[in-house]
C-alpha cells in the first residue's frame, strides 16, 4: 500500500531543515516514500491530498515564521485555506524559551491545522534551543503511531528507525552535539583607534576535522561564561566550588559546571517558575500572569547573580540549583571567508557585547569569551551550522545585491572570495555601513581591491556618525533606487545580513517602496512581489 507521507519544514538557520531531512530519512528507513518539501514549495491544494502532514517549524524575529515561510502561513491562514479532513498531523515547533513569542509559529500552525479539520497523530512538542531530546522523543513518538498505523511488515517494525547518533549536525563527524575543539589561529581589531566599537576578525584551524562549508553558513561556538561572574555567583551562595554537581550526565565540580556548562546570564520566565519553588513568596508573587509587564522589566539585562542576590536564594543545596538552570546554548557566527580560498581555516566577524545595567558592568557571554578572555593557541569547541537559506544563486552569471551594515558584511566576504574563486561571472553591489569611515570600515582594502578587480561592480557606503542628519544603508538605497529596481527587475538576489530590530525592516520597507516606485505597481503590489521573492529565494535575509 503506498501511504501519502509529507514531510514539511519551514527554517531560517537551518536547523528545522536538518531535522526534516533526518526524520525522512528514518520513513525511508521504514520502507515508506515521504515527500520533502520547504514550505515555500508546498502548494496548498496538494496538503488536502496529504494522509500524514510530519511539520518542523521554527520561530524567528518577534514570534514569526521563517522568512520562506511566511507566504504558506498566510494561504493557510486565509479564508481560502482548504479543508483538511482525513489528513493527520503532527507538529514539531522549534524555538527559544527566552523569547517572549516562545514556539509561536509552531503553535500557530498546530492550531490552524487542527482548526481546518485535520487530526492530530501526536501532541506538538516545543523544543529549546537544546532541542535534541525533545526532537527525538517526538520524532520516535511520531513514527511508533505511524508503524502501527500503516501496518506492520517487516521492514516496518520500530526498530527500523534507530535514532541517528547526532541528530542535529546530520552527517557523521563533528557537530552541534559533537563539537570540534579549534584553535583559534589569528585575531586582529578591525575598528581603527579611536573608535567606539570592538569588532573582530578572528581564524580558527579546523585542519583535520573534516569540516566544511559554504558561503551563507554560520560557524556554532560553545562559549565559557566570565570567571569573574562564576565567582562573585559562588561566593554569594556561599557555596563550595569543588561540591560535585550534574553537568551532560556526568558529575563535575561547581566551578566547573558553572563556567562550561550552564547558562548563568540570562533570565527566563519557566527558571524564575522553578526557582521560586525554592519557597520564595516575593517571587511567586512575580510571577502572577496580571504581574508579566513587571516580570518582563525584571528579567531585562539581569543575570543569575541579581536573581540570588535579589530573592536571597542563599539556603539553595548546589545540585539542586543546577537542576533548574538550562545548558548554555551555542553562539552563532556568518562565516566570513569562502572554504576555497581557506581551507583548514574557518573566519568569523564579531562584535564585542559590552553594556552596563542594573549597576553592574556586564558582557556577551561568548563575544566577550572570545575577542577578549582566550588567547590565539587556545581551542574552542566550535560546529559548522549550515544554512540553505542563505545561498549564492546556482547561476554563476546571476547578479547579486549584499546589504550589510556592521558584522552582517561578513557573509559577503565569504561570496565575494567564492566568486574570486570560482570566476563567477555576475555583477555584485554591496551596501555596507557603520558608525564612521575613518574608523568602522570593516574589510576595507577587501572591498577595494574586488572593485578594482571588477569583482565588485558597485559599493555604496553610509556612515551615520558621520552625518547629520545620520545616513544609514536603507538611506543609501534609496538614493540609487532607480538603478537597483533594474537590477531587481533583471533578476538580481537580495541578501541582507546584520540587526534584526532596526536595520531589517528598514531595509524592507525601502524595498518595498523601491519596488512599488515601478509604474503603476501598487504599494501592496509591491508588498506581495516582495514576498514572492522571499519565497523563490531570490530575497534572502540572515539576521539577528
Ligand atoms: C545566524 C546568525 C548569525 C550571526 N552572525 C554574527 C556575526 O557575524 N557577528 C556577530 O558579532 N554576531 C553574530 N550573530 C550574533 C551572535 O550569535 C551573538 O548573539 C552575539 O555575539 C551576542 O552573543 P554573546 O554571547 O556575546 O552575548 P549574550 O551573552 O548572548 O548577550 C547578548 C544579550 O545581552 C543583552 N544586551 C546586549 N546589549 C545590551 C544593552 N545595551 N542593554 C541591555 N542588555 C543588553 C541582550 O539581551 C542580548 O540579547 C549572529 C547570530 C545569528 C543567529
Ligand atoms: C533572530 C532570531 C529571532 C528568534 N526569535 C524567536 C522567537 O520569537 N521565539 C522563539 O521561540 N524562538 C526564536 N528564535 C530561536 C529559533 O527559533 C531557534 O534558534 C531555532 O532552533 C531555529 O531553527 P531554524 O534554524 O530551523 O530556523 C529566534 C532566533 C533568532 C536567531
Amino acid at each position: 500500500m503506498e501511504v501519502d507521507v509529507t514531510v514539511l519544514y519551514g527554517s531560517q538557520t537551518g536547523n528545522a531543515a536538518r531535522i526534516a531531512t533526518d526524520l525522512t530519512r528514518r520513513l525511508r528507513r521504514m520502507g515508506l516514500r515521504p515527500v520533502l518539501r520547504c514550505m515555500s514549495e508546498m502548494p496548498s491544494n496538494r496538503l488536502a491530498e496529504t494522509r500524514y502532514l510530519l511539520s518542523v517549524v521554527s520561530t524567528h524575529g518577534q514570534g514569526d515564521p521563517p522568512d520562506k515561510a511566511v507566504r504558506f502561513y498566510e494561504v493557510l491562514h486565509g479564508e481560502n485555506a482548504p479543508r483538511l479532513v482525513g489528513v493527520r498531523f503532527a507538529v514539531l515547533a522549534l524555538g527559544d524559551i527566552g523569547y517572549a513569542q516562545f514556539c509561536a509559529a509552531g503553535r500557530r500552525l498546530d492550531q490552524r491545522l487542527a482548526e481546518l479539520g485535520a487530526e492530530r497523530l501526536v501532541p506538538r512538542a516545543d523544543c529549546d534551543v537544546d532541542y535534541t531530546e525533545s526532537a527525538e522523543a517526538w520524532m520516535h513518538g511520531a513514527l511508533d503511531v505511524l508503524a502501527r498505523e500503516v501496518g506492520g511488515g517487516p521492514r516496518r517494525r520500530p526498530s527500523d528507525y534507530r535514532p541517528t547518533a547526532t541528530l542535529p549536525g546530520m552527517p557523521a563527524g563533528y557537530s552541534r552535539a559533537r563539537p570540534f575543539s579549534a584553535e583559534l589561529v589569528d585575531r586582529f581589531k578591525l575598528n581603527g583607534r579611536g573608535s567606539g566599537k570592538a569588532t573582530y576578525h578572528l581564524e580558527f584551524s579546523i585542519e583535520g576535522a573534516g569540516l566544511k562549508y559554504e558561503p551563507g553558513d554560520a560557524l556554532g561556538v560553545y562559549p565559557e561564561n566570565d570567571p569573574r561572574l562564576v565567582e562573585e555567583l559562588l561566593r554569594a551562595m556561599r557555596w563550595d566550588d569543588d561540591a560535585p554537581v550534574p553537568a551532560g550526565g556526568a558529575k563535575h565540580s561547581l566551578w566547573d559546571a558553572l563556567l562550561r556548562y550552564y547558562e548563568i546570564t540570562r533570565l527566563t520566565r519557566p527558571l524564575l517558575e522553578q526557582a521560586s519553588r525554592f519557597g520564595m513568596p516575593y517571587l511567586a508573587e512575580l510571577l502572577h500572569p496580571e504581574r508579566k509587564a513587571e516580570l518582563d522589566a525584571y528579567m531585562d539585562g539581569r543575570d543569575l547573580l541579581d536573581l540570588v542576590r535579589d530573592f536571597s536564594l542563599w539556603h539553595v543545596p548546589p545540585a539542586e540549583f543546577v537542576a533548574i538552570l538550562r545548558r548554555m546554548p551555542p553562539r552563532l557566527y556568518s562565516i566570513a571567508g569562502s572554504y576555497r580560498a581557506n581551507a583548514g581555516r574557518v573566519a568569523v566577524t564579531m562584535a564585542t557585547v559590552r553594556y552596563r545595567t542594573h549597576g553592574r558592568d556586564r558582557c556577551g557571554v561568548c563575544s566577550a569569551y572570545c575577542t577578549d578572555r582566550i588567547s590565539v593557541g587556545e581551542c574552542v569547541p566550535v560546529f559548522v551550522n549550515d544554512n540553505p537559506n542563505f545561498r549564492l544563486p546556482a547561476d554563476p552569471a546571476s547578479d547579486l545585491v549584499m546589504i550589510g551594515p556592521g558584522t552582517g558584511v561578513a557573509p559577503f566576504r565569504a561570496f565575494l572570495q567564492e566568486r574570486e574563486a570560482t570566476g563567477a561571472t555576475g555583477k555584485s553591489w554591496l551596501f555596507f555601513g557603520d558608525h564612521r569611515f575613518r574608523t568602522d570600515f570593516l574589510y576595507q582594502t577587501d572591498w577595494h581591491r574586488w572593485l578594482q578587480q571588477g569583482r565588485l561592480t558597485r559599493m555604496d557606503v553610509a556612515f551615520s556618525r558621520d552625518t547629520e542628519p545620520k545616513t544609514y544603508v536603507q538611506h543609501r538605497m534609496m538614493e540609487h533606487r532607480r538603478e537597483l529596481l533594474s537590477w531587481l527587475n533583471h533578476g538580481a538576489y537580495v541578501y541582507v545580513c546584520g540587526n534584526q530590530k532596526r536595520m531589517a525592516p528598514s531595509v524592507h520597507s525601502a524595498l518595498e517602496t523601491i519596488l512599488a516606485g515601478s509604474a503603476g505597481t501598487a504599494p501592496c503590489e509591491a508588498c506581495n512581489r516582495l514576498k514572492e521573492l522571499m519565497t523563490q529565494g531570490r530575497y534572502q535575509r540572515d539576521v539577528y
